[in-house]
């Protein structure tokens, strides 16, 4: 990378933990048309066992880097970067990283410690790919606020790109853990776009009630989900609570059989999901 910059070449990265999908591949691209066609864009492939928690699936995490390879060469990827645990984590490493306030809400206090293990992975990520545009997706809404704050607090020389959600037909935010999904469980799982573009369209027609936004869609979702870990009306910026302004993040977390899908519409700013 550093010998690519050398000679002039921007540097695009994305980060992922494999199970390529396109979603990823969108990133890709997009990382592409920001640095050009002399750039250099690279994929990392790293599943990170610190961002599970011990009841979470990091041992059945989908790993298929072969087939990621050559799907990253369809999307004009340049270089797919993919460590080792131990390289990533050599032995007497101690070091962690914490961004307060913005991990506290939302998947926090439902996934303890995960984004410390995602901001630690990402820093030393960054320490590796060096000046550079990283790009992200905005399915993992809250991730991605707290990676753009992060680069920023740290002075890091990387400019953190978010994208939207890429959907299926049906407005499915695509996910590697849609896989885990029975026939039954995906029928019930389209009722969350369905969800969020209800909300988007009340939010069309004037309603700015925090309560309601999040009653109409928790009572559509708790319909069709096992278990519900929450829907919240979030400033978009800040992530804590809504309490006025011209956008809202109405983001949900929820369980379809045993697989935890999260998805979210910035209210105001994006097209209803479905
Ligand atoms: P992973 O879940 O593999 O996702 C890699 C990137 O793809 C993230 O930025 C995620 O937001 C984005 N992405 C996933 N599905 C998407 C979709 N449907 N539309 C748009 N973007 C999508 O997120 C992680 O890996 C990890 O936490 C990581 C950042 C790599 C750190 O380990």
């Amino acid at each position: 990378m550093d010998e690519a910059r050398a000679r002039g070449r921007r540097v695009g990265f994305v980060p992922t933990m494999g199970a390529l999908h396109e979603g990823h591949l969108t990133l890709a691209r997009e990382a592409r048309a920001r640095v050009g066609d002399h750039g250099l864009v690279a994929v990392s492939i790293f599943v990170n066992p610190t961002q599970f928690g011990p009841n979470e699936d990091f041992s059945k995490y989908p790993r298929e880097l072969e087939r990621d390879v050559a799907r990253c060469a369809t999307a004009g990827v340049d270089v797919v970067f993919a460590p080792d645990a131990a390289s990533m984590y050599p032995a007497g490493e101690r070091t962690r990283v914490t961004v307060r306030a913005l991990s506290e809400p939302l998947c926090g206090p439902f996934r303890p410690g995960h984004f410390e293990g995602v901001a630690t992975i990402v820093t030393k990520l960054f320490a590796l790919a060096g000046r550079s545009v990283a790009v992200f997706g905005r399915k993992d809404y809250q991730q991605w606020r707290i990676l753009s704050r992060l680069a920023e607090d740290l002075m890091l020389p990387v400019e953190v790109v978010g994208v939207r959600t890429v959907r299926e037909k049906d407005g499915l935010a695509m996910s590697s853990r849609n896989r885990y999904l029975s026939d039954e469980d995906r029928q019930r799982a389209s009722a969350i776009p369905k969800a969020l573009g209800d909300a988007a369209r009340a939010w069309e027609r004037g309603e700015r009630d925090a309560s309601a936004l999040r009653e109409g869609a928790e009572a559509k979702l708790r319909a069709v989900a096992d278990s519900i870990d929450y829907v919240d009306v979030r400033d978009p910026s800040s992530l804590e609570p809504y309490a006025g302004g011209d956008r809202a993040l109405l983001a949900v977390a929820l369980r379809v059989g045993n697989t935890r899908l999260i998805d979210n519409v910035v209210l105001g700013e994006e097209p209803a999901p479905a």
